[in-house]
């Protein structure tokens, strides 16, 4: 993963620039950060930690000047995060500058090559072959463009890279695997691993393909494919908001996008539903035929929402499975004849999915990306894409895109697998009512209260049945990842089968119970079990059933359909998690060892 940011055209406000887009990738990585910027010589700083670290760094330094520069944020995969291990790295005249988000496969044998002509590395990482090699063909003789093209062509992996050379005024910078989009400002121009990194100045860019090589200077952009022949690129304006990417007085991220759940889902539904008719209808997936068989794959969050998804299918009569996208690419072929596979990730960046799907395209399977990332990967790489419309989502833990990615999931089934008339209008109607119905349980939850009556706890169990199973696993990763508490989910008639064995009286257990039928009701005998075992329970439920009769605590969510219940639910656990972590006085926005987008296998 890693933040790549670059500016041209700027004047003393260069370093500022880049520090602010930096702030704004943090989510990609924030173990270490640095600048290079390009004056009258190349000056790098770089630090170790959190970005602050190299704010007050530089703060007690000379500033560095210069009106261009690339600028890093990481998340170490070769070597711990140490400030030698920052980037930009350097050759070692310091003549050479380079930023680098991916792995660099072959890196071992090129430096062993380096090394044995004499270079000396100052750092572990895969990264500084790179400034090693630039710097060597410059000093063949080559302009500063072919030495940068030259050393991309010794170099394999994955990488979005970028490159400054001191005495020169442009940015070099390619992109195989690793995302790279381009800003277009009026006389001003700026690199990204992601768009909010420059959404302050310009709403302009262009978002470059894998092989693609792009030259910036204050003049403008031009892109080249692998061969060196000019690339034609369009400009795409994003409708996001600088705004938008900023916390809005919120103490975090987080909470800022829990709330804005409703206004999320009135853009993934906008258009999409007619209410009149009781039908949905999306543009987006007019060109795809009713499949025989859906396998969906997916990570983390997006996996959750997948085994949702699976769910819906299942239920519209479509054999459906959802796979680990980390385990789909690398085992036998699941078998699929007439399917299609669908690619759940809010980033489209994420390089297990991305495996997955192009192993599914490999072997001929129609392929379907469900995700944010208008331009991402896996949106310009999947046959069909279904844009889930939440806006940027900058903190780490996934809360706003999974409710968004579910509605989704609804609106795809209904398109591929239409239900008999009269169900479709129940659910069109209670989807147009469900981010009314959010507002209602953001407004009224009462999670803060269960938050402070089970602080202190040894574990904390998530359990549910059905469509409510996914929100029992989001509930406890969203719960680990943030407050860093032992938490687990399980299906709630598994518990019985091990899990029990861990139940006291102080492991809090949260239960999922929506409506009243036969899961429901098995669901509730499990509650009993664990009741039994003194464990304090948290029911999460609609009131349809008698299940908070059995409950230390209940949160509640308005009635609704079955299939947006769950989506009401996890807004609860959403708010459990956050007030837990504050409580405990955890980094919210970016936990411990983890990021956004994981752009690497
Ligand atoms: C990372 C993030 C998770 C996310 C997962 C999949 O692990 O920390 O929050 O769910 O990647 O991301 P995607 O962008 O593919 O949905």
């Amino acid at each position: 993963m890693c933040g790549i940011v670059g500016c041209v055209g700027h004047g003393d406000d260069t370093l500022d620039v880049l520090l602010d887009g930096l702030e704004t990738l943090e989510y990609r990585g924030y173990d270490s950060a640095g600048v290079a910027l390009v004056g009258d010589s190349l000056i790098v700083k770089k630090r170790e930690g959190r970005l602050e670290r190299l704010r007050e760094a530089i703060e007690t330094s000379d500033r560095p000047g210069g009106t261009l520069g690339i600028g890093h944020t990481r998340w170490s995969t070769h070597g711990p995060p140490t400030d030698a291990n920052a980037h930009p790295h350097t050759d070692e005249s310091g003549r050479v500058a380079v930023v680098h988000n991916g792995i660099i496969e072959n890196y071992q044998p090129l430096r062993d090559k380096l090394e044995a002509d004499g270079v000396t590395f100052t750092s572990d990482t895969d990264t500084e072959v790179v400034p090693h090699l630039i710097a060597a063909f410059l000093q063949d003789g080559l302009d500063p463009e072919a030495a940068f093209r030259r050393a991309l062509d010794r170099i394999e992996g994955s990488y979005a890279i970028a490159a400054v050379v001191a005495g020169d005024d442009r940015i070099y910078a390619a992109r195989n695997d690793s995302p790279l989009v381009v800003g277009v400002g009026d006389g001003r121009f700026y690199l990204g691993s992601d768009v909010p990194a420059f959404l302050e100045h310009t709403r302009d860019v262009v978002f470059l393909d894998d092989g693609d090589l792009v030259v910036v200077d204050a003049d403008g952009w031009q892109v080249t494919d692998a061969d060196g022949a000019p690339a034609e690129k369009e400009v795409t304006t994003v409708t996001w908001s600088a705004e938008q990417t900023g916390k809005s007085g919120y103490d975090h991220y987080m909470l800022k996008e829990i709330h804005e759940q409703p206004t999320a889902l009135r853009q993934g539904l906008s258009g999409r539903l007619d209410e009149l008719a009781g039908t949905v209808s999306v543009e987006e997936l007019s060109g795809i035929e009713a499949p025989g068989a859906v396998q969906l794959v997916a990570c983390g969050t997006s996996y959750h929402a997948a085994l949702y998804g699976v769910e819906l299918f299942r239920q519209a009569g479509i054999p459906a499975q959802a796979f680990l996208a980390s385990e789909y690419a690398t085992g036998p072929a699941p078998v699929l004849e007439d399917g299609i596979v669908v690619g759940v990730t809010q980033s489209g960046e994420t390089a297990d999915t991305l495996s997955a799907l192009r192993e599914a395209q490999a072997r001929g399977i129609e392929t379907l990306a469900v995700t944010n990332g208008v331009g991402s990967t896996a949106a310009r790489e999947c046959d069909h894409a279904l844009f889930i419309r939440s806006g940027p989502e900058i903190g780490v833990a996934a809360t706003k895109t999974f409710s968004s990615q579910l509605i989704a999931l609804n609106l795809l089934v209904e398109t591929l697998a239409p239900g008999d008339r009269g169900d479709t209008r129940t659910l069109v109607s209670a989807l147009r009512d469900l981010p009314g119905d959010i507002q209602e349980v953001l407004d009224e939850t009462a999670a803060e209260t269960v938050v402070e009556e089970n602080a202190g706890r040894d574990a904390f169990f998530f359990i549910g049945r059905g469509e409510n199973f996914p929100v029992a696993l989001e509930g406890a990763l969203k719960f680990k990842e943030i407050t860093y508490e032992h938490a687990e989910g399980f299906a709630a008639g598994e518990l019985k089968h091990g899990p029990l064995a861990l139940v006291t009286d102080r492991t809090p257990v949260f239960a999922v119970v929506t409506g009243n039928d036969e899961r429901a009701r098995k669901t509730i005998g499990n509650v009993k079990e664990v009741e039994a075992r003194d464990a304090p329970v948290v029911a999460v439920t609609d009131g349809a059933s008698d299940v908070e009769r059995y409950a230390d605590h209940v949160l509640s969510i308005p009635e609704t359909h079955p299939r947006t219940a769950p989506v009401l639910a996890n807004v609860q656990l959403q708010l459990v998690a956050y007030h837990m972590a504050n409580q405990l006085g955890r980094e919210i926005d970016k936990p411990r060892n983890l990021a956004k987008s994981v752009t690497v296998e």
